[in-house]
């Protein structure tokens, strides 16, 4: 198509909102294809109703019972999956008795809460609040809890992390790769072996594990090269870009993008000067991308009442942006201290029962 305008319409998008118009963003290929904007009378979250499948849910990932929390042996719960990731919650208290290897794909892990190491072919990694850590598929590991319960949410998938183009942001923005924290090797790797002990790795494919059980510790990596690595990289230093001017779409968060998974970092920024400036996201209807926004910590400006640990899911093609609270709430702040991260799948996610019993059940008629 080509560049239209009907009625009333501002010519910059996210500016000079006529009063008590609602705005929101219809486009394609999430923020970056084509797109209109239109000017509403209300907010097209307002509904009273929703019948069907289609429908933002909530969940309190923080109050799930896992199954290893209870029992050390056992492995994460998987929440949600697509044909582009899937996603799985751990709240690992004691430290794996085992090694496990990813062979259906690379894995995200987020770092929501706890302390300890992750033991890897290529070393010994700390982990702490806050933390991404990638592992490619394939890698040998395991988790060492040092102070927890751990809380991890994690995401696989079947293609491989890489980092976003920056565009004309330039290579060091966002974060600098030199930032990216690799293992260490421990000097007796692999040379502690007590004679007579076993050492058990789990080889996951297709969902299924197989056990492979070694007389000697696996981890046994002496030296390595190469650019396939296990990486870290801290929301502390995800340097977020702003405007003063112009409120930027969600996607100038990505920090890693799998295939058809985008993992975005929303981090504490400044909130635009312009008292003409839209302050608050603008609604949409993400056609191209169902999205799922997990909240660490901070106050979350965009909606009132979430906690930490809690997860949205907003499918592709119903409306979602601020609630009514947040808009005026927005009027008097000068930044957001929110640290929250998004995974997008381009193919739809689906719910799983694991994750049920902690859903927030009046999330969808919220922004009444
Ligand atoms: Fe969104």
């Amino acid at each position: 198509m080509y560049l239209l305008k009907k009625g009333t319409a501002p010519n910059q998008a996210h500016v000079g909102i006529p009063k008590e118009l609602y705005e929101e963003e219809h486009g394609r290929h999430g923020f970056v294809g084509p797109a209109s904007h239109l000017y509403r009378r209300h907010p097209p979250t307002a509904w009273v109703r929703i019948e069907g499948p289609l429908r933002p849910r909530a969940f309190s990932c923080a109050t799930l019972t896992t199954p290893d929390q209870r029992s050390a042996d056992a492995s994460p719960v998987e929440i949600l999956h697509s044909l582009d990731v899937r996603v799985f919650l751990s709240r690992r208290a004691g430290s794996m008795p085992y090694f496990v290897r990813n062979a259906d794909g690379d894995e995200v892990y987020f770092v929501h809460e706890g302390r300890g190491t992750f033991e890897t072919d290529y070393g010994v990694l700390p982990y702490e609040p806050g933390d991404y850590v990638v592992i490619p598929k394939g890698t040998t590991y395991r988790i060492v809890v040092e102070s927890g319960p751990s809380l991890f949410l994690i995401a696989e998938s079947p293609e491989p992390v890489e980092l976003p183009q920056r565009g004309l942001l330039g290579h060091h923005a966002l974060f600098d790769r030199g930032v990216l924290t690799a293992p260490e090797l421990k000097p007796d790797a692999g040379g502690d072996g007590e004679k007579g002990r076993e050492w058990e790795v789990r080889i996951k494919r297709d969902g299924q594990y197989t056990r492979v059980v070694y007389p000697f510790c696996p981890l046994d990596v002496v030296g390595w090269k190469g650019d396939l690595w296990v990486a870290k990289l801290n929301v502390r230093d995800f340097r977020p870009v702003t405007s003063p001017g112009y409120h930027l779409p969600p996607s100038v968060h990505a920090t890693f993008q799998a295939g058809g998974l985008l993992v975005s970092t929303f981090a504490p920024r400044p909130l635009e000067t312009d008292p003409q400036a839209l302050r608050v996201p603008f609604y949409h209807r993400n056609m191209d991308y169902d999205e799922v926004l997990f909240y660490h910590r901070g106050n979350f400006f965009s909606r009132a009442g979430i906690q930490p640990g809690a997860l949205t899911l907003h499918p592709q093609g119903i409306h979602h942006g601020p609630q009514p609270q947040a808009v005026e709430a927005s009027k008097t702040k000068t930044h957001t201290d929110e640290v929250a991260v998004m995974l997008e799948s381009r193919r739809p996610l689906t719910v799983l029962p694991a994750l049920e019993p902690v859903e927030l059940k009046d999330y969808a008629t919220s922004w009444k």
